[in-house]
This record gives structure tokens, sequence and C-alpha cells, in this order.
């Protein structure tokens, strides 16, 4: 299949600039579209084709269910059920933006889209494009993340060209995205709400909206845990991950340099490609030759944003052997911290 690549400005574009992109949707294609989060991978989230084409696409177990995307809250009532008082808050205040609410599903919305659940994940996205091209194809529009299933989700055009080209019809070339991880997902279909995956809308900020909220006990901790189911199918599956193996290194920062330093110097003895990923302060504390700054620690919003494209670098630089620091994990950092373990595989080092 050839794939056309159209780039698109978010900052300023026309409708028909979206028309082939619809036309593609409408007629039960794939089209991957930039969100403020990630990439998507989009199809009809009401067209059971559609679904297996996106399975099919990134090659994800059918058991992983999708999160549909919809432009208003009319297309909230029209897929979920029960919606309650306090998820109205929630989408009152975080919608459009980086948050996915989990609903009973309505009838029209096939298993094949839920992975089988009678539970449907909502997102109204933020991102000018998502969101215009929901509204312009009047489709609700089903989106995985546009990556190949386990490779660190695509934060710019090139990683969706990187994974699916050839696989789908269509890839909008909006830019680099402003998140970078993605979105927080909150379960709203039991009596409590539940953060099933963490990200940029944190527990403090819903908590601030209505009142306690409660957190998966499988991503509480950093720790894999063997007895524990995770809620959302998704956060069951190694993800993220670079091909080399990675370990995050945590500890005062002289000595996790110290540390980091004295590992990849082995390496590079033994001939063997080492990898260091820093942050703009520590760069130049490292010998190795291969060392990326992922971001700066003034901002925990560089260093989302920088954290899925340093993943996919070090498969590029055929990185054996990575070292990452490790961050805080308060607010956006819990996110950050959650992929970068899952990315490790849970490996750590203490010094
Ligand atoms: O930011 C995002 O959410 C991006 C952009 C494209 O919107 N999408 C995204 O989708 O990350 P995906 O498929 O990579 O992750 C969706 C997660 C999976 O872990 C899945 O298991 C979970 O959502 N999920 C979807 N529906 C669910 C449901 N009914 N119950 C529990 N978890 C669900
Ligand atoms: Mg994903």
């Amino acid at each position: 299949m050839d794939t056309i690549v159209q780039r698109v400005n978010p900052e300023y574009f026309q409708d028909k600039e979206l028309e082939k992109a619809c036309q593609i949707l409408q007629s039960g294609g794939l089209v991957a579209f930039p969100t403020e989060t990630v990439y998507g991978l989009g199809g009809n989230a009401l067209l059971e084709e559609a679904s297996h084409k996106i399975y099919t696409a990134k090659g994800r177990p059918s058991d992983n269910p999708l999160i549909v995307h919809i432009a208003d809250m009319d297309g909230l009532y029209d897929v979920a059920d029960k919606i309650s008082e306090k998820a109205l808050a929630l989408a009152e205040a975080f919608w459009p933006g980086p948050l996915t609410m989990i609903f009973e599903k309505k009838e029209k919305v096939p298993l094949s889209t839920t992975g089988g659940l009678s539970t449907v994940a909502v997102r109204m996205p933020s991102h000018p494009v998502a969101a215009e091209l929901i509204r312009q194809s009047g489709v609700y529009i089903a989106a995985p993340s546009a990556n190949t299933s386990g490779r660190p989700s695509p934060t710019k055009a090139e990683h969706v060209i990187e994974d699916l080209q050839g696989k789908i019809d269509m890839i909008l070339d909006g830019g680099a995205v402003g998140i970078g991880i993605e979105s927080t997902i909150v379960d709203m279909s039991g009596e409590k709400p539940m953060i099933l995956r963490p990200g940029y809308i944190t527990k403090v900020m819903m908590e601030e909206v209505i009142g306690e909220v409660d957190v998966d006990k499988a991503i509480l901790s950093m720790e894999p845990k063997t007895n524990i189911v995770a809620k959302a199918p998704g956060m069951k599956y190694r993800h993220y991950a670079p091909k080399g193996k990675l370990a995050i290194v945590e500890g005062d920062i002289d000595s996790v340099v110290a540390k980091i330093n004295q590992l990849t110097e082995l390496h590079e003895k033994e001939h063997v490609k080492a990898a260091v990923i820093a942050t703009e302060e520590s760069k130049r504390l490292y010998q190795c030759k291969n060392v990326y700054s992922i971001g700066s620690r003034k901002s925990e919003g560089s260093i989302a944003a920088g954290l899925y494209d340093i993943l996919r670098l070090m498969d590029q630089i055929g990185a054996e052997y990575i070292y990452a620091e490790s961050f805080s994990e308060d607010t956006l950092g819990h996110a950050i911290m959650n992929r970068l373990f899952k990315a490790a595989g849970y490996h750590r080092i203490q010094v």
C-alpha cells in the first residue's frame, strides 16, 4: 500500500487540506494524525473492519482496547452510557485535552473497538488538527498510539513513517507534538474514579475538581507486579522499549554520574556500544562517546516531550547498553518514570 504523507501546519490550515484524510476515514481506511499527547492511528470507531485494520497495522493484540476520540459533548453521549456528575466535572475542567475517561459503552460501539470489554475509553483531544479531523469527517476516531506495538509511542511524523509506512493509507504530519506522553486514563465506570495510566493530568489536578481519586495498584509502585493485573489491558505489555538493554540509575547525581562513567568505560573497552540518557544539566559530566540530553531538569515538560524520541534514537545508533538518570516521581514525573521503568523492564541500579 502507498502511504500518503501530507504536511499540515497546526497553527494555520484550511478545511480542504483535511478533505482526503476525511474521505479515507469515512470509507473505513486508516489515517495517522497528531494529537497534543502523541500521534494516533485513526480509524472509524463504529466500524468493526476499521478496528481490525488498526490491530493488524500495529501488530497489536486484539484484546487491547482502543480510545475513541470525539470532538464535542454530543459525541460523549453518543458512545458512552452512565455518565456521572464527576465525569462531567472532569470533562468541563480538562476537555479538550490529555485526559481519557472510561465509561459503560453504548451498543453502537463494536466490541472490536473495546477489545471485547463492555466499557469504552473516550478522549476529546485539543490538538487543532485532531479536533478538526473528527469534526469535519463526522467520524468518531478510534486511535491507539501510531507506533508498532511494543515500540516507543510516536511524537513526530517521522516516527510514524518509521513504523507504519506502507501499512496505512495516510499520515498527517503536523510536526512534533507538545506533551509527548500518552493521556492520563481514569476509569469512571466504577464506584470511585481510578487512574489506570498516569499522564499530564495528575491525580492532584483531578482531586481538586472531584475529590478523592484512586490509583490502580498496578501502577502505584514502580515494581513489576506479577500478581496484580493492570486494569488497562495495554498497561500489562512491555512497552516503549528500545532494543538495547536499558537501566535506570538512581541515587544522588554525583554517584549516578560516577557509576555510569564506570559502566560505560567497561563497555567501551569491550567494544560494546553504550549510551547515556542525561539532562541539559548533567550531559557534560559523562565520558561516554554517546551522551544524549532528554531535556532540562528545570522543566518536567521538556523531559516528557523528549522521552520517546530519545528511546527511538537509541535504536537508530544501535546502542546495546543504555543508562538513564532517574527523575522525581512528583506530578508529571510520575508519568515519566512509569514509562521509563516500563521501557527498562523495571531494571534499576541503585547507587
Ligand atoms: O494520548 C493518548 O491517549 C493517545 C492518543 C493517540 O490519544 N492514545 C493512546 O492509545 O495512547 P493507546 O491505544 O496506545 O493506549 C490506550 C490505553 C491502553 O492501555 C488500553 O488498554 C487502555 O487505554 N484502554 C482502552 N480502553 C479501555 C477500557 N475500556 N478499559 C480499560 N483500559 C482501556
Ligand atoms: Mg500505545
